[in-house]
């Protein structure tokens, strides 16, 4: 299946290495001659890049948009013809505004995250379900799919799936420091923090609840439910429960 993605940037590059993987032939539409052909060696000429700014004949075509949610109107003026499928990985943008910038048989919005890069995404699906099946083969790809009801449930899991790994990311670099600030080299610590995210993934896989994992570490009066008790003075899960909002 020919994929035609519009955009070039980080999670057009995450994404482009599982498809190809996978069999699926790509071209690349952007804006910057340079990128495009950087993009280009990087997967080896396998990739057909071209500007956009001569007109882009989507007709029939299955597109994927991968540019900015701002750059839609400006990419949408040279996009030309009724695509089968949209497929839109972007935050925030509903099916009603893809349906007024861009023509096609079907709508569908992804939010794949940026492990997409490792065939690692979980990626959070929604549209209309005559482009389903296509839907979950085409990021099937790049690591795990959810088809969801709603556009609502999808921007949820936008903070859940797409955005979430910078909160880890922020809870990595902290437990990492704190370490280093008690005395381990900062390579050791990092080591350590690696394999924690390994090993909790395999615990999340076969405990049923997340807190059954805290009750199995906890013991009475140890060192972790002392820790523990400092998370909760500085209130960290709610803190966790208000990144949704952003207040
Ligand atoms: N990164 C993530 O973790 C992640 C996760 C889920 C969804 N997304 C979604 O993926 C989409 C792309 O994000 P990204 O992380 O790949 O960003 P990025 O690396 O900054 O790439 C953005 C792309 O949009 C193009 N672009 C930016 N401004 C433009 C404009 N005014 N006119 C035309 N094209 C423009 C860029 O073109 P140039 O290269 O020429 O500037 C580039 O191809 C976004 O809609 C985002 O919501 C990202």
């Amino acid at each position: 299946m020919l994929l035609t993605i519009f955009g070039n940037g980080v999670m057009a590059n995450a994404m482009i290495a599982g498809l190809l993987e996978h069999g699926f032939n790509i071209e690349v539409f952007g804006r910057d001659e340079k990128k495009l052909q950087t993009l280009s060696e990087r997967f080896r000429s396998q990739v057909i890049v071209s500007v956009y700014e001569k007109g882009v004949d989507i007709s029939g075509k299955n597109v994927i948009l991968c540019v900015k949610p701002y750059a839609l109107d400006e990419v949408a003026q040279y996009i030309k013809g009724r695509a089968s499928t949209l497929f839109s990985v972007l935050a925030g943008t509903t099916i009603e505004k893809l349906q007024e910038s861009v023509k096609a048989a079907h709508y569908v919005r992804a939010m794949p995250n940026i492990a997409a890069m490792f065939g690692k995404s979980t990626t959070t699906l929604t549209g209309d379900k005559e482009s389903k099946e296509k839907a979950l083969k085409i990021f099937g790809a790049i690591g795990k799919t959810l088809w969801v009801g709603s556009e609502k449930e999808l921007d949820t899991a936008t903070i859940l799936a797409g955005s979430a790994p910078a909160f880890l990311a922020l809870v990595a670099e902290s437990l990492i420091d704190g370490g280093v600030k008690e005395g381990l080299k900062r390579e050791d610590a990092s080591f350590l923090a690696q394999g924690l995210f390994e090993s909790f993934s395999a615990l999340l896989d076969n405990y049923s609840h997340p807190s059954l994992i805290k009750d199995a570490v906890m013991s009475p009066n140890g060192i972790t439910a002392k820790g523990y008790a400092v998370l909760e003075d500085y209130k960290v899960r709610s803190a966790f429960i208000k990144v949704y909002k952003g207040i």
